[in-house]
């Protein structure tokens, strides 16, 4: 029997998973948040036009042969779990989309006997209005069970396969947190600097960059290894600078936020490096420069 996948929220990235639903002819439905209006529409790379399928708002709960993928902000995610939580029956698997940390530890106190997945994309979406949204560069998704959850090996197939045909291509990964820091250290490196220069991603490519870029990412290695992940400092560089020239006419959604006056990411991104270290009694002065000044915009 085919799962229904349910999708939270208005997000760009939301936004991507239901297209891919929608053209596998997978079920899904797309949950709103309260007082947000349903996506209706996603332009694709190619040009053509998807037409979501209007959300079906009776508030029912869901089943163990649902899905529910939360790509929310790590910021509006106590929220949606404490709500969610009294819908699912503890056998429906949750994957947590997000940018930063965090969602890991809200799952292991909100839903605790839940199968949860833990995932990260680098596919690009940009919001163009409040229902509609444009996908803006190819990626890939990493997932993987979360570390405080248990999940089963057949189980696990069938997830990976669900979320390849709603934002495919996807890797397993048995060490998703080591995917999940390295994304860390991109955004790091890329959110902040961008939001507060108000350039797109490849203006990190200009020399007056590079100082701060490396030190972003000695840090976020050193904090990762007090916290026993192993991230070699020229590897996590090279890849921070692999994204940039990949996404370089992109503005990213930390300056889209900053720009859309939204809330930033900004707590789970260089805010979580900076609790960490302070945690560790590590040092990380570029890192808390970022944090504070997009704290002050
Ligand atoms: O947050 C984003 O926009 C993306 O994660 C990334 C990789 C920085 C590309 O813009």
């Amino acid at each position: 029997m085919t799962m229904t996948v349910n999708i939270l929220g208005s997000g760009a990235i939301g936004g991507l998973c239901a297209a891919g639903a929608q053209l596998s002819a997978t079920p899904y439905r797309l949950w709103p948040r309260p007082g947000s209006t349903a996506l209706n529409n996603v332009a694709l790379l190619n040009g053509q036009s998807v037409s979501l399928e209007p959300p079906d708002c009776a508030d029912k709960a869901l089943t163990a042969n649902d899905l529910l993928i939360v790509p929310l902000k790590v910021t509006q995610l106590k929220e949606a779990l404490k709500t969610w939580r009294h819908k699912l029956p503890a056998s429906t698997a949750v994957i947590l989309l997000h940018n930063g940390m965090g969602g890991m530890e809200l799952a292991a106190k909100y839903l605790p006997d839940n199968p949860v997945f833990l995932a990260t994309t680098s596919h690009g979406a940009l919001k163009t209005s409040a229902t509609s949204i444009r996908y803006t560069g190819k990626g890939e998704t990493m997932l993987g069970s979360s570390p405080c959850h248990t999940t089963r090996a057949p189980l696990n197939t069938h997830i990976a396969e669900m979320m390849n045909r709603c934002i495919g291509p996807v890797t397993w990964r048995d060490d998703i947190e080591t995917a999940l820091w390295q994304k860390l250290a991109v955004n790091c490196a890329i959110n902040p600097l961008t939001a507060l220069n108000n350039i797109p991603n490849g203006g990190l490519l200009a020399a007056q960059y590079a100082e701060t870029i490396a030190a972003v990412c000695e840090e976020v290695c050193a904090v990762a290894r007090a916290c026993k992940i192993e991230l070699e400092v020229n590897t996590i560089t090279d890849l921070v600078f692999n994204v940039i020239e990949r996404t370089a006419e992109n503005f990213c959604s930390m300056h889209q936020d900053v720009i859309n006056k939204r809330t930033t990411e900004i707590e789970g991104i260089n805010g979580y490096i900076v609790k960490q270290a302070k945690k560790k009694g590590i040092d990380v002065p570029t890192n808390t420069l970022l944090y504070k000044a997009i704290k002050t915009l």
